[in-house]
């Protein structure tokens, strides 16, 4: 073990850091608009089993990989991996390649949430009469190379300068400072919509299922959503954990990281849904639910301004403790890997990832004619990573700890920090059977629906 690593200052600097990584923008950007598009509360159901019997069980896996390894995600299947070593190094090399991927258009919408702070905050966000307007608005923005790649910067930098400072001084600083912050913010706009004339509609739409609409698609984007909202997949938790000393209690972490992400990710549906259907305005209006759709629902609110400010804010917030987490991943490959400095690091991977992100930024205008199978440029590294990447790579943390590890090992691992006793061992053995059977098996599944095998 590396004497010198970086550790958390303390228990709940994990948590909230992990939660942060967790807590992005497909709790705020991406569940209301696929919970509109899937019929609302079944679809709810159906994600909170997934998260249940195949996120859940997965992410304790991946945190304690890494708290074992004490490494990033290639040194640690390099030191952990007894048979088929190399494979399991390219296996690390993957989760590099998806963190790239994701960081490259996720930092392009935390721009825009960065950009409408902005605009919020100068008063230019609350005077559209109808959605549409709000929509006209969005499109010049998102049109505008100069607007969006200047955000795609500021994100960028903003990121890096937070990975710069290290895990204890950075990361985990700023996750005490902000979450609290977030959740604040949260149960305002919360309580606000709740109590808007007409909020029921919102609240029956998220908690009356309709299993009529409910097809094996459904379930199949409740999985693969699962994986995506709890960071789980790309060596991410894997990474946080490997800053976790053993006296730490994984299983306890664990629980309260996917509770956590799970109760902040019904709270913005709350806010959202209960708004836009007292506005009178359609749930299922896709990607742009959030960007063109509450802009209008603020407009018509008496002091749209700050509701409107505060809304973006939490979305910037949102978007930077996942962006730091999946950088600090990237970060501590290299690291670990090829012996890098954290300083030069960050440097190198803040450039590549602005530079490759820039298609994505311009998939909305100047590059918007550039169609692979049909999709834009941001559109294909959304469906590359959310459906193809990140589901294998969370079978492969299964793979790895359900059937490559010696099953004393990994339980030892598990049991530091936890105490022995009755109720723990049988809840072990049914996380193990979790991890090594239903996990893979299911994932394997969305894995074919994916690439489209299974229709
Ligand atoms: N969980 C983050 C979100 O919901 C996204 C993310 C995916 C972060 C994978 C890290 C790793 O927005």
């Amino acid at each position: 073990m590396d004497g010198n690593r970086e550790h958390w200052g303390n228990k709940l600097g994990f948590i909230l850091a992990a939660a942060g990584s967790a807590v992005g923008l497909g709790n705020i950007w991406k569940f209301p608009y696929i919970t509109g598009e899937n019929g609302g509360a079944a679809f709810i159901i159906i994600y909170l089993i997934c998260i249940l019997i195949i996120g859940l069980p997965v992410l304790i896996a991946e945190i304690l990989l890494g708290r074992n390894s004490q490494l990033g995600p290639i040194s640690t299947f390099r030191k952990l991996a007894r048979k088929h070593k190399k494979l399991w190094i390219i296996a690390g090399g993957i989760f590099f390649f998806t963190g790239l991927v994701i960081l490259s258009y996720y930092n392009v919408i935390a721009g825009w949430s960065l950009g409408y702070m902005v605009e919020s905050i100068a008063g230019k966000i609350s005077s559209f009469q109808t959605s549409a307007d709000a929509s006209v608005h969005f499109d010049a923005l998102v049109k505008n190379p100069i607007w969006i790649i200047s955000w795609q910067f500021a994100f960028v930098a903003l990121g890096g300068i937070v990975v710069y400072f290290g895990v204890r001084n950075g990361i985990e600083k700023i996750s005490k400072l902000l979450m609290p912050v977030f959740f604040v913010i949260l149960i305002f706009l919360v309580i606000w919509g709740v109590s808007l004339e007409g909020a029921e509609k919102g609240l029956a739409f998220l908690f009356k299922p309709d299993w009529s609409t409910v097809s094996f698609k459904t379930v199949l984007m409740a999985l693969g959503h699962a994986f995506f909202t709890l960071s789980v997949g790309m060596g991410v938790l894997l990474t946080y954990g490997s800053y976790l000393k053993k006296d730490d209690n994984v299983f306890f972490s664990g629980i309260m990281i996917a509770l956590l992400d799970t109760l902040i990710a019904m709270l913005a549906g709350l806010a959202i849904f209960t708004s836009v259907f007292a506005m009178g305005f359609n749930p299922a209006d896709g990607p742009g639910l959030v960007f063109n759709v509450l802009p209008a629902v603020f407009s018509q609110m008496p002091g749209g301004n700050i509701f409107s400010s505060l809304f973006f804010i939490l979305l910037s917030i949102a978007a930077l403790t996942s962006t730091i987490s999946i950088l600090e991943m990237l970060v501590s490959t290299l690291m670990d890997e090829f012996n890098m400095k954290r300083h030069s690091s960050v440097v190198l991977l803040s450039a590549t990832i602005f530079i490759l992100g820039i298609p994505s930024a311009l998939s909305f205008g100047e590059l918007g004619h550039i169609s692979i199978f049909g999709l834009n440029w941001f559109d294909t590294m959304d469906y590359l990573s959310a459906n193809i990447l990140l589901p294998f790579g969370g079978m492969l943390v299964a793979v790895f700890v359900g059937w490559y590890l010696m099953k004393q090992d990994i339980m030892g691992e598990l049991f530091h920090g936890v105490r022995n006793t009755d109720f723990n061992r049988g809840t072990s053995k049914v996380w193990y059977f979790l991890v090594k059977f239903v996990a893979p098996i299911l994932i394997f599944l969305v894995f074919l629906s994916a690439i489209g095998v299974l229709k």
